[in-house]
């Protein structure tokens, strides 16, 4: 089930967390959607005959580009490649940005799932994230996509921070679960290298995170989700009984994908690309038809280690017949010796002839991965 990536490389304000690919100056951006339509038709035999069954505009911010520059971009998805029927079309958006011009626009070119950046719908937290919005900005772009025809909206939401408090985190829960929404990605947050809540933390301006505090939000979001009728079918991912993201589905299925725009990566079954992470070096070489990305040809133990990494994290668990299929007998008498240490310590279950995580397990799901991957 393919699927088209677009990364609009843009933000309004830089969130002190972040580290995926943006800038806050949009002075080249019409430059860019230029090359990333050029970069549309350049990509057109990547995949062989591919029927699209996910189109998803993920950031940086989408939602900050105009309603115009979005609809070109779908025109030339779709005048070079053939979208299936029902087709998934996502679009990141942040409070801010929601109007219900935009709204109409969206759905009026076929854009049918919504995904919110809220966080938290707490202004002290929105403030030590540097966000751009507030809460009551949250609360009118909730209302305006409720009452709107997209029928499919996600809200993202950040917990494992030092101020929120266990109960702040369950009323932010609480607080999403109102609005009735068909999706909620609940995110720990990781402080990544060179971003400014690393160099806070380590110059002593902000507290550092208490693994403790992720894991007991971690189960309130299960458990809370679960009970108001959302399924937990990836770590961070809940949703409505058929809400599931197709988009994200397929990357875990490790289905094929064109990835387009600065820093996008593509993935068809051997061999991953990606895309330069720099907007200017990304239009000169699309403009001058020079190369403007890497590749790496995908051994078979990436391709097994991936399918670990990826579907372990899934509610579908690991399919221990097709996983046995690709292995050689020693890597699968390694794998099922690690496994029977992890299924003892209590990390991981059985369940159909699928491998799980257990709830336990699933605060590890990294490190696990790597105990099973083969060398
Ligand atoms: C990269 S953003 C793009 C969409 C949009 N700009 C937004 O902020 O919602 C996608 C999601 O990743 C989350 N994210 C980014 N960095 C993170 C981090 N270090 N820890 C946890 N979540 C993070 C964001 O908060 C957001 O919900
Ligand atoms: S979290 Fe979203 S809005 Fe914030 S900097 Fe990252 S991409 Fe931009």
């Amino acid at each position: 089930m393919p699927g088209i990536y677009i990364h609009i490389p843009f933000c309004s304000q830089a969130c002190h967390y972040c580290d995926f690919h943006f800038s806050t100056s949009l002075k080249i951006k019409n430059r860019v959607i230029s090359c990333i339509n050029k970069e549309i038709k350049l990509k057109k035999t990547y995949l062989k005959d591919p029927l699209i069954e996910s189109v998803y505009f993920g950031g940086g911010t989408p939602s900050l580009l105009s309603s115009k520059l979005i609809n070109k971009i779908l025109s030339s998805i779709r005048s070079s490649y053939k979208l299936a029927q029902n087709v998934e079309i996502t679009i990141e958006a942040n409070p801010e940005d929601i109007s219900k011009n935009k709204i109409d626009n969206w759905t009026q070119m076929g854009i049918n799932r919504l995904s919110l950046g809220v966080q938290s719908f707490r202004d002290s937290d929105l403030k030590y994230m540097n966000r751009s919005h507030n809460c009551n900005q949250i609360i009118s772009a909730l209302d305006l996509l409720i009452s709107s025809k997209i029928d499919n909206i996600s809200i993202d939401l950040i917990y494992g921070f030092p101020q929120l408090t266990d109960s702040f985190w369950v009323d932010n829960l609480n607080k999403a679960i109102k609005f009735n929404v068909q999706h909620i990605s609940c995110y720990c947050l990781t402080v990544e290298k060179q971003t400014p809540l690393y160099h806070f933390i380590k110059n002593g301006t902000a507290k550092p995170l208490n693994p403790q505090q992720g894991a007991s939000q971690f189960l309130n979001s299960k458990e809370i989700l679960k009970n108001n009728g959302y399924i937990h079918y990836e770590i961070s991912n809940f949703s409505k009984p058929g809400f599931e993201s197709v988009h994200n589905r397929n990357y875990w299925n490790r289905s094929h994908y064109i990835g387009i725009g600065p820093s996008a990566h593509s993935y068809n079954g051997t061999s991953r690309q990606w895309n330069l992470s720099n907007n200017t070096k990304y239009c000169e070489s699309i403009e001058n038809n020079r190369s403007y990305y890497n590749v790496e040809i995908l051994s078979k133990k990436n391709i097994i280690n991936e399918y670990i990494l990826t579907n372990i994290r899934t509610s579908n668990g690991i399919d221990l017949k097709s996983l046995s299929s690709y292995m050689n007998n020693d890597e699968y008498k390694r794998f099922k010796n690690k496994m029977s240490e992890l299924m003892q310590s209590d990390f991981l279950t059985i369940h159909k002839d699928k491998l799980l995580l257990s709830e336990k397990g699933m605060l590890f799901a990294d490190s696990i991965s790597e105990d099973l991957f083969i060398i």
